[in-house]
């Protein structure tokens, strides 16, 4: 739950640059990932921590709805005119499958929240944005490895969101070029955990994504006897699918790096076709790793004896996915150099540490209560 946002809160509290205010209307999060991440930041402070070290250690947590234009505007109210310097926007609901039987859902959370926020960002003069896509906006991607200037056409309700999400931004960044400045990162696929193991991934229900299903059968949440292979006739070395996977401490640590790229002293922007400062970056390691090798990489980490069965294709699932991260390298500076093996140690150190994750879901902030405040 809120993986990747802990992960970024810790990257950016870690720097003691930032005053981390966090709005989540935990849909999917428990409110003690923040604490941990908090633990996590003052841990890591130095002996003679300033109280300015110290204070960039609380987060400012809101429980608050995107969709909730009133909730939102709030927060930024609480703050006052230009008292945010940025936003990372990362808030989405993210089940591809999921978006195909509830598209509405999908677009309402995805689309119609993103644009209430960007109002709202404008009435408070808070005008630099970086936001978290996806590798679904490419679909079925015509070249391997895939560069940013590929034409973005996703499959599901889930990677259309992105798409116009990108879209909407962009337009915004072209229409007040002086104002707005917007950088989207593009993941691929996050994996592992903060080492500490206080932090990681506490999926709602059955894990749909493979690394946390395996996590999850190993450690007995799952109780399949036999993970099923969604199709071993794919165009690949071993006939699965292979996708780009990359450390989410990593991941997150390419968020600072947007941040920074938004500053007055970026050029990230020299190279815009038009005066919009807006660009899309990749996400991922630039290598691809297949189902079975990931078996193989869990059952190492794990000692757990997995089963597989293949079974047919998946409707919907691409063969490759694999990030050209060139870009990302040169005008960022990002790099994801940490390896598979790490990956899956720190996946099953936060499983094993947290058998339960978190301990289940908080209360939702009702529809038109005022948005709440904890300092943590
Ligand atoms: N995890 C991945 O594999 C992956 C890959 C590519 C892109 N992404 C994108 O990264 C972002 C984060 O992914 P994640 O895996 O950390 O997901 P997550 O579900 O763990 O985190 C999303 C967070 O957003 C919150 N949220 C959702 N709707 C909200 C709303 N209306 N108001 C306030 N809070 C809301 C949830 O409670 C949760 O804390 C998403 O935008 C997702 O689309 C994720």
């Amino acid at each position: 739950m809120a993986l990747i946002a802990s992960h970024v809160i810790f990257a950016l509290q870690e720097t003691r640059r930032f005053k981390v205010i966090s709005i989540d209307n935990h849909h999917n999060s428990h409110p003690k990932s923040l604490q941990r991440v908090a633990q996590i930041a003052r841990d890591a402070l130095p002996p003679n921590a300033s109280e300015q070290d110290k204070e960039s250690t609380v987060i400012d947590a809101w429980t608050c709805d995107l969709r909730n234009r009133e909730q939102v505007r709030n927060v930024f109210e609480h703050y006052g005119k230009d008292g945010i310097w940025g936003v990372i926007h990362i808030a989405a609901y993210k089940a591809v499958g999921e978006s195909s039987e509830i598209p509405l859902t999908y677009y309402e959370n995805n689309v119609g929240a993103t644009i209430s926020l960007l109002q709202i960002m404008s009435e408070y003069d808070c005008t630099r944005i970086v936001y978290s896509s996806s590798a679904t906006v490419y679909g079925t991607p015509p070249v391997i490895p895939i560069p940013e200037t590929t034409r973005m056409k996703a499959d599901s309700p889930y990677g259309k969101t992105k798409v116009m999400d990108e879209t909407i931004i962009e337009d915004v960044c072209s229409a007040e070029p002086t104002r707005w400045s917007a950088l989207s990162l593009r993941y691929f696929n996050p994996a592992g955990a903060h080492p500490s193991g206080l932090i990681g991934e506490d999926p709602l229900g059955r894990p749909m994504n493979l690394l946390p299903l395996l996590s999850h059968m190993a450690i007995g949440l799952v109780k399949d006897s036999k993970l099923q292979v969604f199709g071993q006739d794919y165009p690949t070395p071993d006939g699965t699918c292979v996708r780009d996977y990359l450390h989410v401490v990593d991941l997150a640590k390419g968020h600072l790096l947007a941040l920074d790229a938004l500053g007055p002293d970026s050029h990230v922007f020299d190279t815009c076709p038009t005066n919009a400062r807006f660009k899309a970056y990749n996400l991922g390691k630039g290598h691809g790793m297949s189902v079975l090798e990931m078996v193989d990489a869990m059952r190492k980490a794990t000692g757990f004896d997995y089963k597989y069965e293949v079974i047919g294709r998946r409707h919907g699932d691409v063969p490759e996915l694999v990030a050209d991260p060139t870009l990302a390298r040169k005008e960022l500076g990002f790099n994801a150099p940490q390896d598979l093996v790490t990956m899956c140690r720190d996946l099953w150190n936060w499983q094993t540490k947290n058998p339960k994750g978190y301990g289940g879901p908080d209360e939702v902030l009702p529809a038109g209560a005022t948005p709440t405040l904890h300092q943590l």
